[in-house]
């Protein structure tokens, strides 16, 4: 699971500077008496390197973060957004604030969005999609790249669990137009509350740097109480404290996938012959950040006893099927974009595959007992 996990004398030296040294809560200004440190700054600036990108724009939350990628596409309120069934409400709610229209694509095995329904979802309202690495896993984001070229869609990667894993050499998030991470308190890195973007074009980087900073744009010719501005925006600005936790946490990020990553082969080679069970889908060329493992088993009820029987042994599940309904989109009927009998007809196959699955979580410290009580727990669910 988490950067939490990790947090160190590493986090407690990088916010000491902003205490002792700068005495700058703000990201921006004060020149003259920050001696130079800009620990926001400087976490974006690390962070687009390591993911191997150019413009990166610290914000506030995930949730943040994907409402400021919407805002540069300036949408109109009959455009439509299509998203996927299985997220968290966050994705859904992003895009009802930029006053679009949410649309929700049903999951194939993958648990991330189907390619073949996001075609049959597309029409001339749609200006964007957004996809998610649902859990760490890459969604097939290849094929969903090409279907948004060909309709001319912009491609944003909510990439919320998915910081560091890699689909085909390249990092998530990184291959649409957009990419949305989130820092908060369960995700691979964390800052507490947290944020990040990352932008293909420096056009739409401007953009949303001004728009969220109520639409500040920084100019270097004049100081801040007489900023320039094109267009008015929101304040979704991460604080010199978050930054400093993120710096500290970004160098910790290869580690952190590395032994989740081993502990999830532990785990899934422990129970992998136990009768009744299947992992979901890995499309070939996923470099999974390991946060759960997620498996299939008969039904509802069967799931259900995985849950009951692993916390006998002291082991949480993560999301499923706990959370579900927090993660279905078909279950939202108190987001009126969403309460139709017409939607919730359509995510059957999305509802059939969510309803059976059991998500394992993962963390970087786990012992050999927790491995062995989760194969316990799962063997007498599904005897
Ligand atoms: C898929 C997904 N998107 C967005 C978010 C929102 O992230 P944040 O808590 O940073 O706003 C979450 C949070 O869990 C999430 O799971």
């Amino acid at each position: 699971m988490p950067g939490y996990e990790l947090l160190d004398k590493k986090e407690f030296s990088q916010v000491s500077d902003v205490f002792l040294k700068s005495k700058t809560l703000f990201r921006m200004g004060f020149e003259n008496q920050r001696k130079g440190i800009f620990k926001v700054k400087e976490f974006e600036r690390n962070f687009a390197k390591k993911l191997k990108s150019k413009h990166a724009l610290a914000v506030t939350s995930c949730t943040a973060a994907l409402r400021v990628a919407l805002a540069t596409l300036k949408l109109k309120k009959k455009d439509e957004v299509i998203t996927q069934s299985f997220t968290f409400v966050a994705t859904v709610e992003a895009i009802i604030e930029s006053g679009a229209t949410p649309i929700c694509a049903n999951i194939n095995e993958t648990l991330n969005m189907d390619p073949d329904d996001l075609i049959k979802k597309i029409n001339k309202k749609t200006k964007a999609v957004i996809i998610v690495h649902m859990l760490g896993v890459p969604a097939q984001v290849d094929k969903i790249k090409t279907i948004c070229k060909k309709y001319k869609i912009t491609l944003i990667e909510d990439t919320a669990w998915g910081c560091g894993g890699k689909y085909k050499n390249r990092f998530l998030g990184t291959w649409g137009d957009i990419g949305a991470y989130s820092f908060d308190f369960a995700k691979t890195l964390t800052t507490g509350e947290g944020g990040m973007l990352i932008f293909k074009s420096k056009k739409k980087y401007e953009l949303a740097k001004a728009w969220h900073d109520h639409g500040h744009e920084n100019n270097p010719k004049f100081p801040r109480w007489e900023d320039t501005r094109k267009s008015s925006g929101f304040n979704f600005r991460m604080t010199e404290m978050q930054g400093a936790v993120g710096i500290a946490q970004l160098q910790k990020l290869n580690f952190i996938i590395k032994k989740q990553k081993r502990n999830h082969d532990l785990i899934w080679k422990k129970i992998r012959n136990i009768p009744g069970l299947k992992k979901r889908i890995y499309p070939k060329g996923s470099e999974i950040t390991a946060d759960a493992l997620i498996i299939f088993v008969k039904n509802t009820i069967k799931a259900k006893k995985c849950r009951k029987e692993l916390l006998k042994v002291g082991i949480s599940t993560k999301i499923l099927p706990e959370a579900y309904s927090w993660h279905f989109a078909g279950l939202w009927s108190h987001i009126k974009e969403l309460n139709n009998k017409k939607l919730k007809r359509s995510l059957k196959k999305s509802e059939n595959l969510l309803r059976k699955a059991v998500s394992i979580p993962i963390f970087v410290k786990m012992k050999k007992k927790q491995i062995s009580s989760i194969y316990k727990g799962i063997s007498k669910a599904l005897k």
